[in-house]
This record gives structure tokens, C-alpha cells and sequence, in this order.
């Protein structure tokens, strides 16, 4: 997913979801009490949640935030759509086995969005968080354990069809998406690395799309496959892709509206490092 200008307009999903932990979760954030905190979000996307909802709802006396994705198309989108002296941009990948020395050991406090899901090494990435962090650095988390659309992913990739575009599809479904105790497993994970860790729950949640053209347009912004698709046949793929959700019993109707419903499980982390 690239296409910054269309994430920004169809991702209130996942606005919906930072805002929710965000309202709930934030104050477990040791703020520095002299001020000056230095913030990472990382897979900040396009911008909008890391700019209108963390650099909002910090304190006044908060120092810098910087985002950063792996895609250098939403980090030029970003920085051109979101200035502001308090923010900058970066590009960094969260599952990099050389973290970049100029970002080890700065931040007081790690964010991040929907985003992990997608890192199918998560002990790297947390090692990553822990090395980003200064000591007693916190970090909050949010991101997909689980997701119906994940195992579409993978119906639709055994159709002879599609299978070109999606051979390697198994890299963008959550690694916990089998899981029976995610944040079993996930805690687990953050104690060996040597968090102290103070919440790591699994939060059941249904988000309901209110009519099909919404729903297409997110499947647009958010589907790693779509890119690869040559744009004649992108409408037949996500029509397989409806063919999927009707499978699965998530569609009712509205006021003569066909809706989607996705129930789905998010998990959120917040740790601390030790000294
Ligand atoms: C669904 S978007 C979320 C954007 C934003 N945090 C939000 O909540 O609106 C996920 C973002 O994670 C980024 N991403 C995927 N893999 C990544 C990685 N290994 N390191 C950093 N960012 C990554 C993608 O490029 C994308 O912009």
C-alpha cells in the first residue's frame, strides 16, 4: 500500500481503532516531567493519525515526533501534507536487522498503528522497539492479531487466477492470525526481550463498512496485492474478493444498503524498558 491519497480517504477503520486506544490507553504514558519527550511512530502511513492524534494529545511541553514508514511514497506524502516544527519524517523499516544508528537509544516513547501486523518476524521488530528506546523509554501498540480478510487473502491466492500476484501472501496476514492466545505468545515475546510489561490484551471489535463503495474503496487502499493487479481485472479481483465475504456470512442489509461487517481482534501492548 502506497497510494497515500487514497489511504487518506478511506481509512477510518484504522482511525477509528488509534483513536479508540489512544482515548483509552494514553494516559499509561510516562511523559518526561522536565518535558522535551522525543516520540516514533512507526508505520506512520500518511501522516494524519501520527499529526492529528498523537501530536494533538500530547502534552504542551512534548519535544519532537517523527514518523516513519517503509514506503518512501506515504514519507513524501507526509511530510508534505502534515508540517509542523514538532514533526518530521523519516523512512525506516521496523523489521530491519541493522537498525539505523542515528535512531538507537533516542526515543522516550514508541508508538505505533496498525502497523505490526504485517511483520511476521515480531521478535525483531520488538527487539527494534527495545534498542529505539531509552532506558525507561515506553512504548503503545496497536495492530490486527486477527482478521477475516487474512484468510480471504489466502483463499483467493490458491485461485489459479490470481495466484501470480499473491505467491507470496502468506507475509501480509498477522502471524498471529492461528493463534489461540495471542497475547499469550505476544507477552511472552516482550518478556524475553526484557520489557516490563504492563498490558498486552486481545480486544474483540467489529467494524461495520455502510455501503459497498466504501468497502471497495478501502480494499483499494489497503490490499498489498492490488498494485500488482493490472487495473482491467482490479474490479473482478475485489468482486472475488465480495464472492469471499458473502461466503463468510459478513454482509446484512441496511435501509436498502448492503453492509460489511468485520469482527476482528486487535491487540494492544504497553511496556516499559527496564533501566
Ligand atoms: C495501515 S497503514 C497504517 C498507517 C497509520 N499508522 C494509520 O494508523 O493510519 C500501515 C503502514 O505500515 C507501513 N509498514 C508496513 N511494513 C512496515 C515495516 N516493515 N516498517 C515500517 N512500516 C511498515 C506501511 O507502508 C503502511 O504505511
Amino acid at each position: 500500500m502506497n497510494n497515500a491519497n487514497l489511504y487518506s480517504s478511506s481509512n477510518s477503520l484504522q482511525k477509528t481503532d488509534a483513536k479508540y486506544v489512544i482515548d483509552n490507553y494514553f494516559e499509561n504514558i510516562k511523559w518526561l516531567s522536565n518535558g522535551g519527550d522525543i516520540s516514533l511512530d512507526i508505520g506512520c502511513g500518511d501522516g494524519e493519525i501520527t499529526s492529528e492524534l498523537l501530536l494533538n494529545n500530547m502534552p504542551n511541553t512534548h519535544g519532537m515526533i517523527i514518523g516513519t514508514d517503509i514506503s518512501c511514497e506515504m514519507i513524501k506524502h507526509a511530510t508534505i501534507a502534515h508540517q509542523n516544527t514538532k514533526l518530521q519524517f523519516r523512512q525506516l523499516d521496523i523489521s530491519t536487522k541493522m537498525l539505523p544508528k542515528q535512531f538507537s537509544g533516542k526515543f522516550d516513547h514508541v508508538f505505533s498503528f496498525y502497523c505490526l501486523h504485517w511483520i511476521q518476524d515480531q521478535r525483531q521488530a520488538y527487539q527494534n522497539i527495545y534498542d529505539l528506546l531509552k532506558p525507561k523509554g515506553d512504548v503503545l501498540v496497536t495492530y490486527l492479531a486477527s482478521n477475516p480478510l487474512f484468510s480471504i487473502y489466502e483463499s483467493i491466492s490458491k485461485l489459479g487466477k490470481w495466484q501470480s500476484y499473491m505467491q507470496d501472501y502468506d507475509k501480509y496476514i498477522s502471524p498471529f492470525q492461528k493463534s489461540l492466545y495471542p497475547e499469550k505468545e505476544l507477552k511472552q515475546i516482550l518478556k524475553n526481550i526484557g520489557f516490563e510489561v504492563e498490558l498486552c490484551k486481545r480486544e474483540t471489535r467489529t467494524f461495520v463498512y455502510e455501503d459497498l463503495i466504501t468497502w471497495r474503496k478501502s480494499v483499494k487502499a489497503v490490499n498489498p496485492f492490488i498494485e500488482r493487479i493490472p487495473e482491467s481485472k482490479r474490479d473482478e479481483y475485489i468482486d472475488e474478493y465480495l464472492e469471499e465475504i458473502i461466503k463468510r456470512d459478513l454482509i446484512s442489509e441496511n435501509n436498502n444498503q448492503i453492509q460489511i461487517n468485520t469482527p476482528y481482534e486487535l491487540l494492544v501492548v504497553y511496556a516499559q524498558k527496564r533501566m
